[in-house]
């Protein structure tokens, strides 16, 4: 598989890129500003530009078999909606189809669970840049109305960063102001869906099993959860 990645120099998205690439698969990320890219992209092919502009975005899909983006919002909150539309615009243009995205479990999805965590996240997220959570209500609104791409956006707690576990599920599932979900299962997790048609076109939960969850429901994510 060719992918190609949008956010490969941050948390996730530098986990995504170092697990693809030890698994053999041609990674190509874009990656903005001047710096050195940092060593999990060591074995990537390097797209340099902003995912603000669709050029960029372009040359960085071409040839691609699946694109995943964790672009974050917190160095401009406008990269996860327009960058997202960005995305979605280049992939009609070639005719490519699967998209997965990585945002946090605030964005709400008609039929979700009550959060209790929700409430928390959005006062965290208000507080620390305020325009922020007006563009994942709208990447989720950009997403639901997106019926010609096979995209799923996965929804998380806070990311610690620590290796996979195989402790973590996907799905429509409560979570509270504790949960969390470490970042080798979220690599590992979008990897897998970039090469799947599990939860196409919805929204799952992807967070460690606590409790009643840990002991009653294992098993392999995808396959456990499509
Ligand atoms: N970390 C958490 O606990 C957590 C929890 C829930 C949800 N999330 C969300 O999940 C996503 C991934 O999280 P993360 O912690 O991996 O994020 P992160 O470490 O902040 O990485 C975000 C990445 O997006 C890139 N980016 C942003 N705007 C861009 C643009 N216009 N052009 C090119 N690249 C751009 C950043 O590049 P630069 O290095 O150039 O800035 C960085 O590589 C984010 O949207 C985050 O808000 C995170």
């Amino acid at each position: 598989m060719k992918l190609a990645v949008f956010g490969g120099s941050g948390l996730s998205g530098g986990a995504v890129v170092r697990l693809a690439t030890e698994r053999g698969e041609r990674v190509r990320a874009l990656v903005r500003g001047a710096a050195d890219p940092p060593a999990a992209l060591k074995d990537a092919e390097v797209v340099r530009g902003d995912a603000l502009d669709p050029d960029a975005v372009a040359r960085t899909i071409d040839g691609a078999d699946a694109v995943v983006s964790t672009l974050g919002g917190f160095r401009g909150p406008e990269s996860i909606s327009g960058g997202t539309e960005n995305i979605i615009g280049a992939m009609r243009r070639t005719g490519m189809e699967r998209l997965i995205v990585l945002q946090g479990f605030h964005i709400e999805f008609p039929g979700d669970p009550h959060n209790v965590g929700r409430a928390v996240t959005n006062v965290y997220l208000r507080l620390r840049c305020p325009p922020l959570p007006g563009h994942t209500a709208a990447l989720g609104r950009i997403l639901r109305s997106t019926d010609d791409i096979a995209w799923t956006l996965v929804r998380v707690p806070p990311i610690v960063d620590t290796p996979a576990s195989g402790n973590a599920r996907a799905g429509r599932f409560a979570l509270s102001p504790l949960s969390k979900v470490n970042v080798g299962d979220i690599a590992a997790f979008l990897l897998d869906l970039a090469g799947s048609s599990a939860f196409v076109r919805e929204a799952p939960m992807f967070a460690e099993r606590t409790g009643k969850a840990r002991r009653s429901d294992r098993g392999s994510t995808v396959a456990a959860n499509s």
